[in-house]
């Protein structure tokens, strides 16, 4: 049985001749949703993922299901497709789904490994058989009139879905603008299936590399000393204290190594005469010290002199960067010690001493000197590197990185005319690109932005956070070392690369192109493509462009003669991308702001690439998008293209897709779940009938179908968080509005569908309250406390997206903007909406009693008030009394107002008290209101109300969770 939900029942009207498809039925959705969690644990993860780095990868089951639903027929069973997926154990035909979802409430009682317990390996180390692709694709050519399905993914990335589909062995074109996946979508796509193992190939090659680009670093790194070989280097600024000349480092904390909490390994500085020596010291609870290492010159971005206590506020400290005056230091070291482990050591004049040597290498090459030149774009959305004065994208390497990565090039450049020689076109085009991507993987964590991991005692990625975030403190690699250089990044890649060949083995290679995929037709042909599965770009989620020129000016220098067609520009195209960026309309603002222009380029460029992918489609073809967005504007652009491209949305499907505590996608847009939506290219043009629907006459049906979907959603047990209901139940209202469009209000104007995602988002808002709220009346409370309240049972936290909240409070009849001011319910906090406390809004009653003056403006609500306006004012002048007076107070100041008997107050309380955290301080003292003295006044039962649903079920959710971090 499947578990899916569903907009489609019935074939459209006007084009019930093409075949229905399986993503247009039920899903086996909770079963994928395990999957893909499963392969969200970083020790488990496909080798595509971590080829190089690349944004936004998505999980190989969703992708599997979003290809093949779209493929194949509708009435596929379950089992059949999960089957395919490699999901179930062998010799288990049936209710494969209930099996996993079994597996996995069980999964507490589980000794051993996942494999184990689950009882069949991870779904991406699986291909299908060719038994099993034999019968597909007999299938699949009775579906499509005798051929196979081609599959074409336009906006292709790190190339998830394309790669599927070529496991699967289906026709497939992947497109991509940016040429550093578009490398690694060569290597998996056309290289691993056609050229296949370079095993031996590939190791002759590095080592070549490798030899000759130690010759000329070794001087470099002061390796040998004491036997120990330098692995990593742990660097910083040293610049000069405005006030006393003294050297300061600019060290936020000293700890190198940190265990735990006092324990661990870290760099002591000494202070004397201005001048600051290191020593490495191991820390244990015992040790006997004063000497703190979580205490660092730097604290809140300013800096402290250790020697005269003068402060250099941020934004001198970032001029003096700018204008490059400071000195790299090298504090700490890790080193590999032949006689046995790794250790660290402090940073010494003889590492310092090896920078100068890079710096004067730099100063007599020519070539060094211009090497990576390419000018830093501004950016307002990420930390700008120009910021911090890197300029141009060699500056983000201090010298020694930069002659280290020199040399690599240097290396390959040289051996690059030996490959051709020795190999045909094809495979020395695939060795070569391999070996850059080693070269390319590199710069990850050897550059001035790349982090020192102190958890780990070790050197991090430089996109934990996708941003280009300046580091006080960075990690300076020995490239040349065996573990943290080039031979250990270029042996991953390889394995990385057997391990694609091992799965693409007998697949036919995928068509790749590199380019906008507003322009494709011409390249794959009109009507010549039968599944488009996407995965576009969200809005600002990513700036994919900005962030990977770092790895495109070193690809550049590698492969512009491999790959020419990729690197004909300075740097990756960002006007052809489609993401919101607002960087590109710096200086353009006039009636619109930077951020409008940057959504509405965005909106147009989507439209484009919906319009042409409606194109390349032939007539009767699926179109499967995944979204990973929650807020209205993204679903309203999304659905206006594919509306006005030509699509018939189809159907939508929720799946669990993301760790949702991942530190990227914390506070982010992205959502823990992706929609699947599916529209399909009609097999004849709509004829244009001229008419448009009243609004009026299609709120009523969509709001009933936004209800209907949510029920069946929260009733299928897929552990949707609510504010995933109320996208998915987007699906249904979308499939609405585009069968009456153009919808219009009274007069006329069209309307957009926002408005219809707004009537679903309040339709869902009303079945989310009547699922969770028990109290009675709760529609009978003022606007302004249900809107308090149904925020906090939406959102589960005090902070929500400023559009929803605003979106929620119409629902409710709410101007939220208006009642801001007078009531100071909600503050903005980063651009979203925070909800506030009785602390922020109430005036304290002692002062007021006293006849002090208290602002009203400030605390709007006065608790010596006989009435309150709303419900939420009401409760929290009780709790400000209870908290400041006292308990016998309080029970005078509820008799005083005859609250014992007021249904609007027990309303708001017993609501407040089902909807806020247990641990809530608002929460925490009602409960004590409602019990001893007051409680015996207000009587109000709360035996029968779930105060803790949501507590209990958030530590189960994160104890699962947690099991594949
Ligand atoms: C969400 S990511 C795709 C991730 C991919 N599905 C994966 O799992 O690795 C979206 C991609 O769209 C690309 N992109 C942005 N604008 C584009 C355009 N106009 N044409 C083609 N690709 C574009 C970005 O470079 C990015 O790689």
């Amino acid at each position: 049985m499947s578990d899916s939900h569903t907009t489609s029942e019935t074939e459209p009207e006007s084009d019930d001749e093409y075949t229905s498809l399986a993503i247009e039925g039920e899903l086996p959705l909770k079963a994928v949703g395990i999957e893909n969690l499963k392969e969200a644990n970083p020790k488990h993860m496909p080798p595509h993922r971590y080829i190089h780095p690349w944004f936004a990868r998505r999980p190989t089951p969703a992708a599997r299901l979003a290809i093949l639903g779209s493929v194949m027929e509708e009435g596929t069973s379950a089992d059949e497709l999960l089957s395919l997926m490699q999901i179930g154990p062998d010799g288990l035909e049936e209710n494969i789904s209930e099996y996993v979802q079994e597996r996995k409430t069980t999964e507490g009682q589980r000794d051993g490994t996942l494999g184990e317990w689950y009882g069949y390996p991870r779904p991406f180390t699986q291909s299908p058989t060719e038994d099993e692709l034999a019968d597909l694709h007999t299938s699949l050519r009775e579906t499509w009139d005798g051929e196979l399905p081609t599959v074409l993914d336009a906006t292709a990335g790190g190339g998830v879905i394309p790669f599927e589909s070529i496991r699967y062995d289906l026709p497939t074109i992947a497109n991509e603008l940016n040429p550093v996946p578009s490398v690694i979508l060569k290597v998996m796509l056309e290289y691993a299936p056609e050229v296949g193992s370079l095993e031996d190939d590939l190791y002759k090659w590095r080592d070549r590399i490798q030899k000759k680009a130690s010759e000329e670093l070794d001087d470099l790194y002061p390796t040998k000393r004491d036997g120990r070989e330098v692995l990593a280097s742990a660097c910083t600024y040293h610049i000069q204290c405005e006030s006393c000349a003294g050297t300061v480092p600019l060290m936020p904390k000293w700890w190198l190594h940190k265990r735990s909490a006092g324990e661990g390994v870290a760099i002591k500085p000494h202070y004397e005469n201005g001048d600051v020596s290191y020593e490495c010291v191991e820390l244990t609870e015992n040790s006997n010290t004063d000497f703190d290492p979580s205490e660092g010159t730097v604290s809140r971005s300013d800096v402290e002199c250790p020697h005269c206590g003068v402060i250099t506020e941020y934004e001198e400290t970032r001029e003096l960067l700018k204008n490059g005056e400071f000195e790299y230091q090298i504090y700490g070291v890790k080193y590999d010690d032949p006689r046995g482990g790794s250790g660290y050591r402090a940073g010494d004049d003889l590492d310092q001493q090896a920078l100068k040597r890079a710096e004067e290498r730099i100063e007599s090459d020519f070539e060094l000197l211009t090497f990576l030149s390419e000018k830093v774009e501004v950016s307002s959305r990420i930390t700008d590197p120009a910021t911090y004065g890197m300029e141009e994208w060699r500056d983000i390497f201090n010298p020694r990185q930069l002659v280290s990565h020199y040399e690599y090039c240097n290396a390959f450049r040289e051996c690059a005319e030996e490959i051709r020689e020795e190999y045909d076109t094809r495979e020395a085009e695939a060795i070569l690109t391999i070996l850059t991507i080693s070269a390319s993987k590199m710069i990850d964590r050897n550059s001035r932005m790349s982090p020192w991991d102190t958890g780990r005692g070790y050197p991090a990625n430089m996109f934990m956070s996708h941003n280009y975030s300046f580091r006080r403190v960075f990690c300076d690699n020995n490239l040349v070392s065996e573990t943290m250089g080039y031979e250990d990044t270029s042996r991953k890649v390889i394995d990385c690369y057997e391990e694609l060949v091992e799965m693409a083995a007998g697949r036919d290679a995928a068509e790749v192109y590199c380019g906008d995929a507003a322009d494709l037709t011409s390249k794959v042909g009109e009507g010549s493509v039968q599944a488009a599965v996407v995965d576009p770009p969200y809005y600002d989620s990513v700036m994919y462009a900005q962030l990977a020129d770092g790895f495109y000016v070193l690809q550049k220098a590698y492969l512009s003669d491999v790959h020419p067609e990729f690197f004909t520009s300075e740097l990756t195209n960002k006007s052809d991308e489609a993401v919101a960026n607002t960087s590109r309309f710096e200086g353009l603002e006039g009636e619109k702001s930077k951020k409008q222009l940057a959504k509405e380029d965005y909106e147009e460029k989507m439209a484009e690439i919906f319009s042409e992918l409606y194109e390349t489609l032939e007539p009767g073809g699926v179109l499967t998008i995944m979204f990973t967005h929650k807020e209205t504007d993204a679903w309203d652009t999304l659905s206006m293209s594919l509306i006005e491209a030509g699509f018939t949305i189809t159907a939508t499907h929720p799946i669990t897709s993301e760790m949702p505590n991942r530190v990227v996608m914390r506070g982010s847009q992205s959502a823990d779940s992706t929609i699947l939506l599916t529209g399909r290219k009609p097999l004849h043009e709509k004829e244009d009938t001229g008419g448009a629907t009243l609004w009026d006459d299609v709120k009523s049906e969509t709001r009933s179908e936004a209800k209907k979907a949510a029920r069946e959603l929260l009733d299928s047990g897929l552990s949707l968080t609510k504010t995933d209901t109320i996208i998915a139940a987007f699906g249904p209202t979308l499939r609405v509005f585009a069968d009456n469009y153009p919808v219009v209000d009274k007069k006329g104007e069209e309307v957009p569908p926002r408005d219809a995602l707004s009537a679903a988002r309040d339709a869902v808002a009303e079945v989310l309250a009547e699922r969770y709220l028990d109290t009675k009346g709760f529609d009978d409370l003022d606007g302004l406390t249900r809107w308090y309240v149904l925020s906090w049972l939406i959102y589960e936290t005090d902070t929500m997206p400023y559009d929803e909240a605003r979106q929620l409070g119409i629902g409710v009849g709410v101007n939220i903007d208006d009642v801001k001011r007078d009531t100071k319910i909600w503050g903005k906090s980063s651009g979203d909406v925070q909800l506030k406390t009785h602390s922020n809004r109430v005036q304290d009653i002692v002062r007021v009693e006293n006849g002090e003056d208290v602002s009203s403006r400030k605390y709007p609500v006065n608790p010596t008030d006989e009435r309150f306006s709303h419900g939420i004012d009401a409760v929290h002048s009780a709790i400000h009394v209870y908290e400041t007076k006292g308990p016998e107070a309080a029970w005078e100041w509820l008799s005083d107002r005859g609250l014992k008997n007021d249904e609007r107050f027990r309303t708001t309380v017993t609501a407040l008290l089902e909807v806020l955290p247990q641990e809530h301080e608002t929460a925490e003292t009602l409960r004590d209101i409602l019990s001893g003295r007051t409680g015996e006044y207000l009587d109000i039962d709360i035996s029968n109300i779930n105060l803790n649903v949501r507590g209990e079920d958030d530590e189960d959710n994160q104890a699962a969770l947690n099991e594949f971090e």
